[in-house]
């Protein structure tokens, strides 16, 4: 068990890069979710990633790089349309997943030929990376299984006692992890949806398909493209249920609930209406807000000892796509649809 662990923020964060340095363990914030940082070169570091987060090792990581020209060497080739993509939204909430060489770690690409590659836009990630010169390795910085962390305490909570440091740099922008899209086949697949929407990079390329497992749970037997979609994901410790129904619709089905510690989480508009305990993770039409709240939220439904929560299905259209996708991981795709 390591000491407790560091707090930085923007005064001090430059020592993160010493700890990274001499082969340390640090959270670092980006926009989208907190990552749990190591030097990729540093095959110790890397392996300790798995450890202090108690990830199967087949699950690989994504590499930040903090400018372009550093993707050299890393990726055997780049087609011309993760270029395109690269240059429209890096720095930013996209992932894009290429051919590695062979300077990437198989601990990094958990013995996949590719390799996952990311330039994320928190000013303190890219700062800590340039200084370093090296790319990092860095998956959400939770506990394998539990909900990303978005703040530095959510951080703190997952892996004190685990980790050398977390930098603070504040709540985080967009609060789901990247998109993560892989250009190893044929055509350009979503593996994972996020800020950066399936509608964006159709505009941007073309076509593009989105991974079965993004809506569906795999079938025995099958294989995921992504590792990480094969894991229970996102997870409270309390029971989550998905219902999709128009607004009158899921307020009169949680109404009708029976039982103790029963949450309905809903819409900020629901709220009037419910004669239920509630969460909200946000209003309506502001997705962006949705999506910052909702690992906080769900986080907090284990605080209040929630035993079981009806969500009010969000919008399945651009960064709803992504929440969509997280909620049926927490709620094992266990949805309850009411027909309009
Ligand atoms: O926003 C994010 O992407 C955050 C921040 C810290 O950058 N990182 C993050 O990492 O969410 P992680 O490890 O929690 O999720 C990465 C996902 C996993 O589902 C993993 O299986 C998939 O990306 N992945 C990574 N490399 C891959 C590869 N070569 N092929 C297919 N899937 C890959
Ligand atoms: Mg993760």
């Amino acid at each position: 068990m390591k000491n407790n662990m560091k707090i930085l923020d923007y005064t001090n964060y430059y020592e993160a890069v010493e700890i990274l340095k001499s082969g340390g363990l640090v959270a670092i914030p980006t926009e989208t979710v907190y990552g749990l940082a190591a030097n990729i070169y540093d095959e110790k570091a890397i392996s300790n990633i798995f450890v202090a987060k108690g990830r199967p090792s087949d699950n690989p990581l994504i590499v930040h790089i903090s400018n372009i020209n550093m993707i050299q060497g890393l990726v055997a080739k780049i087609t011309y349309q993760a270029r395109a993509l690269a240059d429209k939204f890096w720095p930013g909430p996209l992932t894009i997943i290429l051919p590695k060489t062979d300077k990437i770690n198989s601990i990094v690409s958990g013995g996949l030929d590719t390799v996952a590659i990311r330039i994320p836009k928190h000013k303190m990630a890219l700062n800590i990376i340039d200084k370093l010169g090296i790319p990092l390795a860095a998956p959400s910085a939770n506990r394998s299984g539990s909900p990303s962390p978005t703040s530095a305490k959510h951080v703190y909570n997952d892996l004190n006692g685990r980790i050398d440091a977390v930098v603070d740099g504040g709540v985080c922008e967009y609060g789901v992890e990247s998109t993560v899209i892989s250009f190893a086949g044929d055509i350009p697949i979503i593996l994972r949806p996020g800020a950066v929407t399936y509608e964006m990079i159709r505009e941007t390329i073309g076509d593009v398909q989105i991974d079965k497992s993004v809506y569906s749970k795999l079938e025995i037997g099958q294989k995921a493209i992504s590792p990480g979609m094969k894991y229970k994901h996102y997870s409270p410790e309390c029971k989550v249920v998905i219902v999709d129904a128009d607004a009158q619709d899921y307020i009169e089905y949680v109404n009708n609930l029976l039982g103790e510690d029963i949450y309905a989480f809903c819409y900020e508009e629901d709220i009037p209406f419910l004669k239920i305990p509630y969460i909200s993770y946000g209003s309506k039409n502001n997705l962006l807000e949705q999506s910052r709240n909702l690992f906080d939220r769900l986080r907090y439904l284990d605080k209040i000892n929630a035993k079981i929560v009806y969500v009010h299905c969000p919008k399945k259209t651009g960064i709803g796509l992504a929440l969509y996708n997280r909620l049926l991981r927490s709620a094992g795709f266990e949805v309850i649809n009411i027909e309009k």
